[in-house]
C-alpha cells in the first residue's frame, strides 16, 4: 500500500493536517487532493478540533501542483481531465468552507497551488527566507482554479502582476500583498503559529464558524445587498447559547467556558 500523503495528528483541540511527501517537496497529485480534501472534511466534523494548522513536512511547505501528475492528466479524456482539476477546486473549497480557523505554516517555498492553499487559508505565517509565485505561465499552464482564492486575498492589481509574470517573489511581498499575515526568522516559525493558534482558542468556536461563513457572505457585495445576511448573524450569535455565555461571563468578570 502506498505511504498516506497527508499526516493528520490531532492534539488536544489542535489538528495538524500536513502535507506528506517532502521527496518531490510536498507537491500535490490526484491521491494528494483525495487526501487533502477527507482530511479537511474529517476535521471539520471534529466537535474536539477548534484550529487546524496547515503545513508540510520537510524543508518546503509545497512545490504546488505535482508537474509529473499534470502531465499524465492531459492524456486522460477531457471529461476525467476535468474532473481532476474539479477535484482540485473541492479541496480550496473544503479549506475555506471549514468552519474551524485554518493557519497556514509556511516554510521554504509556496508555490503555484501551493500558493494557492496560503490564499485559501485563514491567516498565514511564513519564514522570512520563504519564496512564493504564481509559477503557472511559465510552465505554460495557468493559475486557474486557485484563482478566485488568490484574487480574494491579494486583489487583482497583485494577481495581474504576479499571474503574467510568474516570476518568484519574497516572502516580505507576499507579506505586502497580504498573502501571509505574519513573518518570523524561519527559526521562531512554530512559535509564532502557537501563538496564532493561542489566540484562536480565545474565541467561541460557534461564532468562529458564524464569521467565516460571514466573510463569505459580505466579501464583494455593498452594505445594502447584505442589510438582512448580517441583522440575522448578530442577532442569531447574540441569543444563542454561545453569545449568552460570553456576554454573562464578561459582566461577571470571569473567562467565558470555551477559553478556560
Ligand atoms: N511537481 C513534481 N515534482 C516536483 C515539484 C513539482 N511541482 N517540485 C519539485 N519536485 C521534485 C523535483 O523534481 C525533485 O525530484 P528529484 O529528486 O527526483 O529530482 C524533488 O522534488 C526535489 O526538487 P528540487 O528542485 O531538487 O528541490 P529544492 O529544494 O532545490 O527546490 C523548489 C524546491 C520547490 C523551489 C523547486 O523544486 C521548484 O521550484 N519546484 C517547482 C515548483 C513549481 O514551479 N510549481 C508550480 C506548479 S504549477
Amino acid at each position: 500500500m502506498a505511504a498516506p500523503r497527508i499526516d493528520t495528528t490531532v492534539d488536544g483541540p489542535v489538528a495538524r493536517v500536513f502535507l506528506a511527501r517532502p521527496e518531490v517537496r510536498n507537491a500535490f497529485d490526484g491521491e494528494t487532493v483525495r487526501e487533502l480534501t477527507a482530511a479537511f472534511t474529517a476535521v471539520a466534523a471534529r466537535e474536539d478540533v477548534r484550529v487546524v494548522v496547515l503545513g508540510g513536512h520537510g524543508k518546503v511547505f509545497s512545490a504546488g501542483a505535482d508537474l509529473e501528475w499534470m502531465r499524465t492528466v492531459a492524456g486522460f479524456s477531457r471529461e476525467q481531465n476535468l474532473e481532476d482539476a474539479r477535484a482540485l477546486w473541492a479541496l480550496f473549497d473544503a479549506i475555506d468552507r471549514c468552519p474551524r480557523p485554518v493557519v497556514a505554516r509556511v516554510q521554504g517555498a509556496a508555490l503555484g497551488g501551493g500558493a494557492g492553499l496560503v490564499a485559501a487559508a485563514d491567516i498565514a505565517v511564513a519564514a522570512e527566507d520563504a519564496q512564493f509565485g504564481f509559477s503557472e505561465v511559465r510552465l505554460g499552464i495557468a493559475p486557474a482554479v486557485i484563482s478566485p482564492w488568490v484574487v480574494r486575498r491579494i486583489g487583482l492589481s497583485a494577481a495581474r502582476e504576479l499571474f503574467l509574470t510568474g516570476e518568484r517573489f519574497p516572502a516580505h511581498k507576499a507579506l505586502a500583498i497580504g498573502l501571509v499575515r505574519h513573518l518570523v526568522p524561519a527559526g521562531e516559525l512554530d512559535g509564532a503559529v502557537a501563538g496564532r493558534v493561542a489566540e484562536l482558542l480565545q474565541a467561541a468556536p460557534g461564532a468562529v464558524a458564524a464569521v467565516k461563513a460571514l466573510l463569505r457572505a459580505v466579501a464583494g457585495r455593498t452594505p445594502e445587498e447584505v442589510r438582512e445576511t448580517t441583522a440575522e448573524v448578530i442577532a442569531a450569535r447574540r441569543a444563542c447559547g454561545e453569545g449568552q455565555e460570553g456576554l454573562r461571563a464578561f459582566l461577571e468578570k470571569r473567562r467565558p467556558d470555551w477559553a478556560r
